[in-house]
């Protein structure tokens, strides 16, 4: 009898892992046809019009702000349409991506920025990812190149922004470097993968760890912006440019810092970085005020209520880093990571984010926040937040083995 039972038990715990794995690939099933299905709108847009668009955001008067290469923001949509090639397999996919793609390519060369990093690895390192296209090879390491020119040996971090030009010239700073930066160095790691050179590599490695120094707190929530006197290399100050105040902990710094450690670690297996990935998941996800369906207010800190916006933009960053960062831990610790993942997923996921079909000027998800104190973006699609989302369905669906 005893036997029976044990059998029967078995019999019921296969089921349930079976039923488990079936609502699983639902859905992932679900959200990529619907992304799949409003993506294609925009491009039924772009044939109505003969034009190539690269959608980013909306303006304050509601109408739809698209791309120019230059912009920080130009990567992400041609990198979502290979993440659907991705999540689809369907070779339309594959080739809108690599159209979209193609119409940043000059970025490589870009000194301007450090953003570079954002825009080439997003969209060519994709690219070269699944398609193995042979000129994207060099093209991600001529933008590495571009990026080192950034590199500060005597304070040893790259620069984020120009203190000379821009809004950023209002501020006094001498070398600002924003926490943002992180995301940045995948692309020399990658750099260094394909070339053999491990210049790009130990540039990154410096950065990260010079990060870690200085823009962390004891508390492990993070500082924006970190300015460093261009002449002695000591750090000047801490403050903010997207954040609430100069101490808070602006949402989406949180989770750059959050995916940047996870993929310092990947890349160099060094236990400090998944030691400060860990310590920044339990800022974010042990947090008093981050709100229960896990979608963070845009900064931890702000107290102006008539400020309170979610931002759906650093819910996705962190969903995606955190699927990737339960992957490194074990047992308890792994299962809790990939439950916040999963829950931060799910609600993005619902009708209080995703948009409907057809609605959202055909951006997949709503309520995220660019800049309140420039008062730009505020509560509104951005294309990061879609392809973060997008990022977070294959790292969930690999995790699942589905
Ligand atoms: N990298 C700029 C931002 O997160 O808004």
């Amino acid at each position: 009898m005893k036997k029976v039972f044990g059998i029967l038990a078995l019999c019921m715990m296969i089921l349930s892992s079976c039923q488990t794995k079936q609502t699983e690939k639902n859905f992932i099933e679900e959200n990529t046809d619907f992304a799949a299905k409003q993506i294609s709108l925009e491009f039924k847009k772009m044939d109505s019009l003969g034009v190539v668009l690269n959608p980013r955001t909306l303006h304050n008067d509601g109408t739809v702000r698209y791309n120019k290469p230059a912009l920080w923001t130009s990567g992400f949509f041609p990198g979502s349409l290979w993440y659907l090639y991705e999540l689809t397999g369907e070779d339309l996919w594959k080739q809108r991506a690599e159209k979209l793609t193609k119409t940043i390519e000059q970025m490589q060369y870009s000194t301007r920025t450090h953003d570079v990093g954002f825009v080439i690895y997003c969209s060519f390192g994709n690219g070269y990812r699944l398609a193995h296209i042979p000129e994207y090879k060099q093209i991600i390491i001529n933008a590495a190149n571009s990026l080192t020119t950034r590199f500060r040996p005597h304070i040893g971090c790259i620069q984020s922004w120009s203190a000379k030009k821009g809004w950023q010239a209002k501020r006094g700073w001498q070398c600002p470097v924003i926490i943002d930066n992180m995301m940045n160095l995948e692309l020399l790691f990658e750099a260094s993968k394909l070339s053999g050179d491990n210049t790009y590599r130990d540039i990154a490695v410096k950065h990260a760890d010079l990060t870690i120094k200085n823009h962390y707190r004891k508390d492990y929530s993070s500082y924006h912006v970190v300015d460093y006197d261009s002449v002695n290399g000591e750090m000047r100050s801490g403050c903010t440019a997207q954040g609430f105040a100069d101490h808070s902990a602006w949402a989406r710094g949180q989770a750059w810092g959050l995916y940047g450690y996870t993929m310092c670690y990947r890349e160099t297996k060094d236990p400090k970085y998944l030691d400060q990935a860990k310590h920044i998941a339990s800022f974010i996800l042990n947090h008093p005020r981050l709100p229960k369906d896990l979608v963070p207010y845009w900064d931890f800190d702000c107290t102006d209520a008539n400020k309170n916006y979610r931002d759906a933009s650093a819910a996705a960053v962190t969903t995606s880093a955190l699927y990737e960062l339960s992957t490194y831990v074990e047992g308890e610790e792994a299962e809790k990571l990939k439950g916040a993942a999963d829950k931060i997923l799910e609600s993005l996921a619902s009708p209080s984010y995703r948009a409907e079909l057809g609605a959202n000027h055909n951006f997949l998800l709503m309520h995220s926040v660019g800049s309140i104190p420039h008062n730009n973006e505020v509560d509104v699609p951005l294309n990061y937040a879609d392809y973060y989302f997008l990022e977070a369905l294959v790292r969930k669906r690999a995790i699942e083995k589905l």
